[in-house]
């Protein structure tokens, strides 16, 4: 049975990764991803998505991107940050609070779908809280010698529980309950 079926509305930390354990590359270099991953590989982690929540970072990177095709629709996205932009932007809602409140407040708008917490400053302090649910990773078949690692060494240890290994084309899904 889906996620979508059951509306259990997890919280999923969703992360492309290289086999050597970087989820961007120098420069927070993303093109690499793309080279391998889109939407339609695992269809059904986009629709059991209700909402995102980013850090700023992870919106800055994405901004630079917007020209290329990295369409995703994981529905309403919101931005962790202590400065919202003058500027707003119409595509996102920009949140300034604690950690615990971002992923209720993000949570209640996915509607009974999963929150995906993507980037890697939030992602490691959910963990940190106890907040996530899941990990899901997209091992690519790179190796990218540098960048942005899966998790700060200060993230400490953190015990997981795979249940679920599947592959589409180039790319293996590794699904793993976070033991609490
Ligand atoms: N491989 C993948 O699947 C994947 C997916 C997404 C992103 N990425 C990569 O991850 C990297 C981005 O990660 P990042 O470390 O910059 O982390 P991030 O988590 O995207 O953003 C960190 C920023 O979020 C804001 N923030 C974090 N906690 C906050 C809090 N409690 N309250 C208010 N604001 C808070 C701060 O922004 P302010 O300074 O504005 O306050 C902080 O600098 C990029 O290289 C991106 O390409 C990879």
């Amino acid at each position: 049975m889906s996620d979508v079926s059951i509306g259990t509305g997890k919280v999923v930390v969703n992360r492309a990764m290289s086999l050597d354990g970087f989820i961007a590359g120098p420069g927070h270099a993303m093109d690499w991803i793309f080279e391998y991953l889109t939407a339609d590989t695992f269809p059904e982690v986009m629709a059991a998505t209700g909402a995102m929540l980013v850090g700023r970072g992870t919106y800055e990177v994405a901004k630079r991107m917007a020209d290329e095709d990295t369409a995703y629709d994981g529905g309403g996205q919101f931005v962790l940050t202590h400065e919202p932009p003058d500027e707003p932007d119409p595509t996102v809602t920009f949140l300034t609070c604690d950690i615990e409140e971002a992923v209720a407040t993000a949570r209640s708008a996915a509607g009974g779908k999963n929150l995906e917490i993507l980037g890697a400053d939030v992602a490691a302090q959910c963990l940190q809280r106890g907040l996530v649910d899941e990990i899901l990773v997209y091992v690519l078949p790179v190796l990218l010698g540098d960048g942005v690692r899966f998790s700060p060494s200060s993230l400490g240890r953190i015990d997981l529980e795979p249940f679920s290994n599947t592959q589409s084309g180039a790319v293996t899904m590794l699904r793993f309950h976070v033991r609490k």
